[in-house]
């Protein structure tokens, strides 16, 4: 994997390093498009996504579920990892095999190798969704990176610094792309700007994100 930045005679889409140990692989997804859109319908099938409200009572407007041994919520009380979908009492949705590969060979093209998730969040953004800045701070150990699958209608992402104040990078994440981060950018700000209105031609006016972590 070429992770030079752009140069004027570079015919094929460009990586962008945001940081030294963050990094946009351009379409590092295409390839797995097809299987991880089934993979991906028979996870909504069993654990739909809904949209929860956070500690300070605003509902988000991404609607979110989660496959892997793991899964993030929030509610009144609080962020947290549970082994059960609270909206079904089942444990969420085993890892599918082409999300498991698609994250290990991303983290190990950005510098991560031994890379193993145990939880993936999955967000569904519908034009005029948004994720404010946040760090992902919930999981156990931060030596693991965060991967991140962008599937859908583009998003600017917003990556940050370790603080919220900090100055903001905005990136476009296209179809297919893959965001990385971890090491000494692990615990960076980062969200996602408000959609504009846009259709797919695989999963018309909607966004996937993927976000893969080791959260035990
Ligand atoms: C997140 O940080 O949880 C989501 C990021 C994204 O949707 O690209
Ligand atoms: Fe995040």
């Amino acid at each position: 994997m070429n992770l030079d930045l752009f140069t004027p005679d570079d015919l094929t889409p460009a990586n962008v390093r945001l940081a030294p140990q963050a990094v946009v692989l351009r379409g590092f997804a295409l390839p797995d498009e097809g299987r991880l859109l089934r993979e991906l319908a028979q996870v909504w099938e069993q654990a739909p996504p809904r949209h929860m409200v956070t500690p300070g009572g605003y509902r988000m407007s991404a609607a979110l579920t989660n496959c892997g041994t793991l899964g993030w919520t929030t509610d009144e009380r609080g962020y947290r990892y549970t082994r059960h979908d609270p909206l079904t009492g089942q444990p969420w949705p085993a890892l599918p095999a082409s999300f498991m590969a698609l994250a290990q060979r991303a983290a190990q093209a950005a510098g991560f190798p031994d890379f193993q998730p145990d939880a993936c969040l999955i967000n569904r953004y519908l034009p005029g969704a948004r994720m404010s800045l946040h760090q992902d701070k919930n999981e156990r150990d931060f030596r693991f990176p965060i991967a991140s699958v962008s599937l859908g209608i583009p998003a600017i992402f917003l990556f940050g610094g370790m603080k919220r104040s900090d100055a903001v990078q905005r990136v476009a994440l296209q179809h297919g792309d893959v965001a990385v981060w971890g090491g000494a950018d692990r615990l960076r700000y980062h969200g996602v700007a408000p959609l504009k209105d846009a259709t797919h031609p695989s999963l018309g006016a909607v966004r996937v994100n993927l976000t893969f972590r080791r959260a035990g």
